[in-house]
């Protein structure tokens, strides 16, 4: 399985603070908001993930993460030129893709629960056995700003729509997807919505009309977190703040997951807990590496609180 970040857009909703940063670098709370989303990729076990963002940011990306292999990953990275919408990430993707079930993230979507790794880590499992695609639904207050889903009396998905006026379910989408290798052919045949852009839904859609879609609800112990305005970008980062210093732990510290799930060695885990000093994110790193002298073999879990990202 193959991961990709999409970290576009042009944040007009975020200005004056990303008219010169592109928005999923922008801090929440202490870290850049790309590391929430390639964090959950990791706890996914997915190793290999492609950046794409405008071609004025790439080179920024590329300062902060080279080719990966400091956190134990393969990075890549690709232009797209203007947002056309997200789908575009597999048309845009499709040569690094080559045949391989791919998981999209956007970037500017944050996850935390207890049980999001083994959740993740089942959807990957599930397509890469069976095919179909996996998406996650998240109730919201607003479904009307999202993706909505609805299910009939059997807990079958019956309607999907991209931000509908009178939304049929309080079942937001997650900017989180599961897709077999059938997803470059679909996205390649998409036709633009009357707003002008290819929609996820209508990729999801595909796969629900051949029931192959499989929805996974997070429930109430998750949190999925919105960063679109100044004040939900606020909102985020004060949850961070405040589950990080209520159990002392981090959210989306990438070197300790990397550590913790073998993909990175314990000198390498020291080194960068040693450069990044006198941070609560540093400290981290060094207490994992404390608490599990040896890193697993890639693929075996670890048992304990560290791994939830
Ligand atoms: C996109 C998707 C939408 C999904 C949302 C999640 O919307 O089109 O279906 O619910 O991401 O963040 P956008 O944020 O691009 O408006």
């Amino acid at each position: 399985m193959k991961g990709i970040i999409l970290a576009g857009g042009s944040g007009t909703r975020l200005h004056p603070a990303t008219l010169v940063v592109n928005k999923q670098l922008l801090p929440v709370y202490d870290k850049p908001m790309i590391y929430y989303p390639l964090s959950a990729l990791m706890l996914a076990g997915i190793r290999e993930i492609l950046i794409i963002s405008s071609p004025e940011y790439l080179p920024h990306y590329r300062t902060l993460f080279g080719d990966g292999s400091a956190l134990g990953l393969q990075i890549a990275y690709a232009e797209q030129p203007r947002p056309e919408g997200l789908p575009q990430a597999f048309t845009i993707g499709r040569e690094w893709i080559a045949g391989a079930p791919v998981a999209l993230v956007l970037g500017d979507n944050i996850f935390f629960g207890n049980g999001l790794s083994s959740m993740l880590r089942r959807a990957v499992a599930r397509i890469q056995e069976g095919g179909g695609a996996t998406i996650f639904s998240y109730r919201v207050d607003d479904p009307e700003r999202y993706g909505v889903i609805a299910f009939d009396a059997e807990g079958r998905a019956v309607s999907i729509e991209e931000k509908p006026e009178q939304p049929l379910s309080n079942h937001a989408i997650t900017g989180l997807y599961v897709f077999d290798a059938e997803v470059c052919d679909h996205a390649a045949t998409l036709t633009p919505s009357p707003r002008g852009e290819l929609e996820i839904t209508d990729l999801a859609r595909r796969y629900m009309d051949t029931g192959t879609l499989h929805v996974e609800a997070m429930g109430r112990g998750f949190a999925w977190l919105d960063t679109g305005t100044h004040d939900s970008l606020l909102e985020a980062a004060e949850f961070v703040r405040t589950i990080q210093h209520r159990q002392g732990i981090q959210i989306a510290c990438l070197e300790e997951i990397a550590y913790l799930q073998g993909f990175i060695t314990r000198d390498a885990a020291e080194t960068r807990g040693k450069a990044l000093a006198k941070t609560a994110y540093s400290r981290a790193i060094l207490t994992a590496i404390d608490e599990a002298p040896t890193p697993l073999p890639f693929g075996e879990r670890r048992t304990g609180d560290r791994r939830r990202g």
